[in-house]
């Protein structure tokens, strides 16, 4: 029987040799055991955790401290991210003979072992340890020895924690790219099929001017072909790698930044140690960013739950994208749109938070830019949920295009064309728009529209008013009539939509 008895930072732990289990304190397909010594101290305090510290220190810390202190709850979510960064500095101290080939080997195999136990679910990620820089640390000594305590040659968990971050946040956006990117080709596909779909187009939430559907989408084309130039814009301004900058003023070791930085995909290594480990302006171009989605996001909701509503009965929300009410039969209720506007607020919270965070630290590393990972990577995962349950909602949206299209014709929507028509026949605009003021007035007392009027009646207003006025202010000339750049006439929409596929192909080349 093989058991082995550590201590990483007072906190005592007892291996067995995978072969001779089962012992006692082993379940089932678990590789390790672990049992945790409380020791008594003089003040009464337990220590069951491990820290990477404490050389210094002659009394234990408090407990609540402890817990106050730790960020294992939630940094474990950058694990793979912290197995990688290792790797890939412990490779690089090799390369510059700061570590021997046996020692770099030994490291980068225990380091896989614990990642693919973990990922297996063989090894826990557990809260007694202070961070997951321990966490990997302590099993990694567990595992290899004394060769373990060689990984953190020349780096500081400030430098360390700044890249996983950095690792995170990278991957972070390259995932909400690819769901900006679907959202963008289903806009398209929707923009083709709805060339001819007329509605109306708003300003103040009143009807203003007739437009089709693609052209209305075409609008969130626009708004998320922005966020995802701003996604890549962030990722090539933040792909510097900060670790080498140790604590805070570099290392005496001979590091080669270059190469930890080339092995990890980045552009090279940042430039000053000191912002290296104190820069977290990428987080807060994320999370800004991260805020314009969702408010994009939620202003399409908005849009979506006033057309789902009785009133409008645009669209119809498919089921699986809706809910009912507990005490109303009838009720089918837009929750999918509406939690997104919702969640808006956390995200925004979120870039609140940071850049209150950040706005007092003095250089360089403190202890508050711990702070900036729990709300963050709640901003990203709630801009990835909202994107893909949208998108879903979008796609399987039903239009009423006949209701879209009646609501279109009236409120008067025609009536700029009206005064345009009269402009044509030789009438300064001002005063065609008072003719056409008055037009209005005359079919609202009469609970007409301009197109219902006899000649006799729009000629009685303003004798210039021929036959032609009707072909003239009729829903599809409103409409097919603009065609300049952007308008929603068929020959600019197919310009646009042209143009967003050569956007879109263009950037899944890239
Ligand atoms: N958990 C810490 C953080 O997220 C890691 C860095 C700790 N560095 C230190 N000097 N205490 O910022």
């Amino acid at each position: 029987m093989r058991l082995f008895l550590n201590c990483v930072g007072g906190f005592w732990r007892i291996r067995a040799d995978r072969r001779e289990f089962p012992y006692p304190f082993l379940q089932e397909g678990e590789k390790y055991g672990i049992i945790k010594f409380k020791f008594k101290k003089a003040e009464g305090r337990e220590n069951t955790m491990a820290q990477l510290w404490g050389g210094r220190f002659t009394r234990e810390t408090d407990k609540l401290v402890y817990q106050f202190n730790a960020s294992i709850s939630f940094d474990r979510k950058f694990f793979a991210q912290d197995i990688e960064g290792s790797i890939a500095h412990v490779v690089m101290l090799a390369k510059q003979n700061i570590l021997t080939g046996e020692e770099k080997d030994a490291i980068v195999k225990g380091l896989t072992g614990i990642r693919e136990d973990v990922e297996s679910g063989r090894l826990a990620i557990t809260d007694e340890y202070e961070d997951i820089h321990s966490f990997v640390e302590a099993n990694l000594i567990d595992r290899i020895g004394d060769t373990g305590k060689k990984l953190h040659t020349g780096r500081s968990r400030n430098d360390q924690v700044a890249l996983d971050m950095k690792l995170y946040t990278r991957v972070e956006i390259l995932q909400t790219e690819e769901l900006l990117k679907e959202l963008l080709e289903t806009l398209l596909s929707m923009m083709e099929e709805h060339l001819d779909t007329y509605m109306p187009g708003f300003t103040h939430l009143q009807k203003a001017q007739p437009i089709t559907l693609a052209h209305h989408l075409g609008a969130y084309f626009e708004m998320f072909k922005r966020d995802l130039l701003r996604m890549k814009d962030i990722y090539k301004r933040m792909n510097y790698c900060p670790l080498g900058s140790g604590a805070l003023a570099g290392t005496t070791y001979p590091l080669d930044r270059s190469y930890t930085a080339h092995l990890l995909g980045f552009e090279g290594a940042t430039l000053n140690s000191m912002d290296s480990v104190a820069d977290r302006d990428y987080l807060i171009e994320y999370l800004s960013a991260a805020s314009t989605i969702m408010m994009h996001l939620s202003r399409f909701c908005e849009e979506i739950i006033i057309w789902n509503s009785n009133e409008y009965r645009f669209v119809e929300i498919d089921d699986a994208y809706s809910t009912g009410s507990s005490i109303m039969p009838q009720k089918k209720n837009p929750d999918i749109a509406e939690l997104v506007r919702g969640k808006t607020g956390r995200v925004y919270g979120a870039l609140m938070s940071l850049l209150t965070t950040m706005k007092g630290i003095p250089l360089a590393y403190n202890k508050d830019m711990q702070e900036d990972k729990e709300l963050t990577f709640d901003a990203m995962d709630t801009v990835k949920g909202c994107l893909a349950l949208f998108t879903g909602m979008l796609k399987t949206m039903q239009f009423n295009q006949d209701i879209m299209a009646k609501s279109a014709m009236n409120g008067f929507t025609n009536a700029t064309d009206a005064a345009d028509y009269l402009v044509g026949k030789g009438i300064p605009f001002r005063d065609a728009h008072s003719i056409i003021g008055k037009l209005v007035l005359y079919c609202i007392d009469h609970d007409t529209s301009i197109d219902a009027l006899t000649l006799e009646e729009l000629k009685a207003v303003c004798p210039a008013f021929e036959a032609d006025v009707y072909d003239a202010v009729s829903l599809k000339t409103c409409v097919e009539k603009r065609i300049t750049t952007g308008a929603p006439g068929q020959a600019a929409m197919k310009e646009a939509i042209a143009a967003g596929k050569a956007f879109l192909k263009e950037e899944n080349n890239k």
